[in-house]
């Protein structure tokens, strides 16, 4: 049984909160990763007294939240944005900067919504959209609309809008496709009434209304299920092989993966054990299989949206042709991860191409083979993606990105070994 860091985007919503929250806020398996400390750094930047022990932190906000900070964002685009949209809510003035990577990524389609929702545009971002951003106090009052319709399917753009809100007013905002539910569910395990509706199509709509207050609470983090995955994907794709891990989060906007790989014929058995801070939390066993082919449809793509490079990587090795679809989201993340899945694959000799949107992957790919070397682009996804691919072709493989692992998954590399020993 393997014990996982805590999640990476439950660790930022409960970091952020302490800006807002009347109380401490007190945080255990806290993961040690290079983007959660970007998170822990900001609040302390922003005001927040920051006590930390191995991973545990106490935090505690010393009087109002700071004004005309430079925060440094490092290269987690979540934080980007979420604080966008929160600090936009309390009015407060920032500068907005992070590493190369996430100066590269689009920012407008978080600034965007919180425009429309104050009904001005608080934020000058670089000729391109991107960051360094600087940030003006708000006028507004009130919110100028309270019904937003979301263009892109993002947990990040729908965060910064609902984090944004919740210090100026209610709202109700319509996705395009469900994505991640972590705010709310945050948010209603302290008391924020906040109400996520299916629509048909695969939508949803998410109703908050502005609370009073906000209480400061205690969380022990919950294992990360993007984690996870390349752990139980090393297993699945070994026929008979176990591997198995606990407390870990079991929400279905995160349990994308684990569908694909029983689509793909691996056997795997959930059981929940709790709930903490709104999420149901359980153990995850997988048993190995020769991986079939499988289809996915675009409306999938947010439940794995992380996890979409190693099932590209597990699928190359099934018996039969996939296709994965939608993917277009995938091409902002911290690599362009459309074309970086496609050369990883073709790196070990695979067959895969981009057809619009859609990944095609022929499958079929065996183990065996000299010593490959993938350009992984600092793409912490990736460069586990390689490791994972590598040992179940039993192949060497080289990188350029050997340790980015630790922007999401420090430790990585000895829990694989872990799960390789028990095969
Ligand atoms: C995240 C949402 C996802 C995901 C990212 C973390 C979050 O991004 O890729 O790693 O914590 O909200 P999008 O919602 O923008 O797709």
């Amino acid at each position: 049984m393997v014990q996982l860091p805590g999640d990476k985007s439950i660790a930022h919503r409960a970091t952020l909160l302490s800006l807002l929250c009347e109380g401490p806020v007190t945080l255990t398996n806290i993961p040690a990763s290079a983007d959660v400390s970007s998170t822990l750094g900001a609040v302390a930047a922003l005001g927040v007294d920051v006590a930390r022990t191995g991973d545990r932190a106490r935090l505690a906000r010393r009087g109002d939240v700071a004004d005309d900070v430079v925060v440094d964002c490092g290269n987690a685009g979540t934080l980007a944005r979420l604080l966008f949209g929160l600090l936009a809510g309390l009015g407060r003035s920032a500068t907005l900067v992070g590493d190369a990577s996430l100066s590269a990524r689009p920012m407008r389609r978080a600034t965007a919504p919180v425009a429309r929702l104050l009904g001005e545009d608080i934020v000058t971002l670089s000729s391109m959209g991107t960051l360094p951003a600087r940030l003006r106090r708000r006028t507004a009052t009130s919110l100028a609309t309270d019904t937003l319709a979301l263009d892109v399917p993002s947990a990040q753009v729908k965060s910064a809008a609902l984090l944004c809100a919740l210090s100026v007013g209610d709202v109700v905002l319509v996705e395009p496709r469900a994505t991640r539910d972590h705010t709310e569910r945050l948010l209603s395990s302290l008391g924020v009434d906040v109400d996520v509706a299916p629509l048909p199509g695969g939508g949803a709509r998410v109703t908050q209304r502005r609370p009073a207050r906000l209480p400061g609470f205690t969380l022990a983090l919950p294992g990360d299920p993007s984690s996870a995955a390349f752990l139980l994907g090393r297993a699945a794709a070994v026929p008979g092989a176990r591997a198995v891990v606990d407390d870990v989060v079991l929400s279905p906007r995160r349990d994308g993966f684990l569908r694909a790989l029983v689509a793909a014929g691996v056997d795997v058995d959930v059981t929940p054990r709790g709930e903490r801070g709104g999420e149901t939390v359980g153990s995850v066993a997988v048993r190995g299989a020769a991986l079939r082919g499988i289809d996915l449809p675009a409306h999938d793509v947010p439940d794995l949206v992380d996890e979409i490079p190693l099932l590209a990587a597990l699928l190359a090795t099934a018996s039969g042709p996939s296709r994965l679809r939608g993917l277009r989201e995938l091409r902002v993340k911290e690599s362009d991860r459309l074309a970086a899945t496609a050369a990883l694959v073709r790196a070990f000799g695979g067959n895969i191409v981009i057809e619009g949107d859609d990944l095609v992957v022929a499958g079929g790919l065996r183990p065996g083979g000299d010593h490959v070397f993938v350009a992984v682009a600092l793409d912490h996804r990736l460069e586990m993606t390689a490791r994972v691919l590598g040992r179940i072709l039993g192949r060497d493989v080289r990188t350029d990105g050997e340790g980015c692992e630790a922007v999401s998954f420090p430790g990585f590399v000895p829990l694989l070994d872990g799960v390789e020993r028990a095969l």
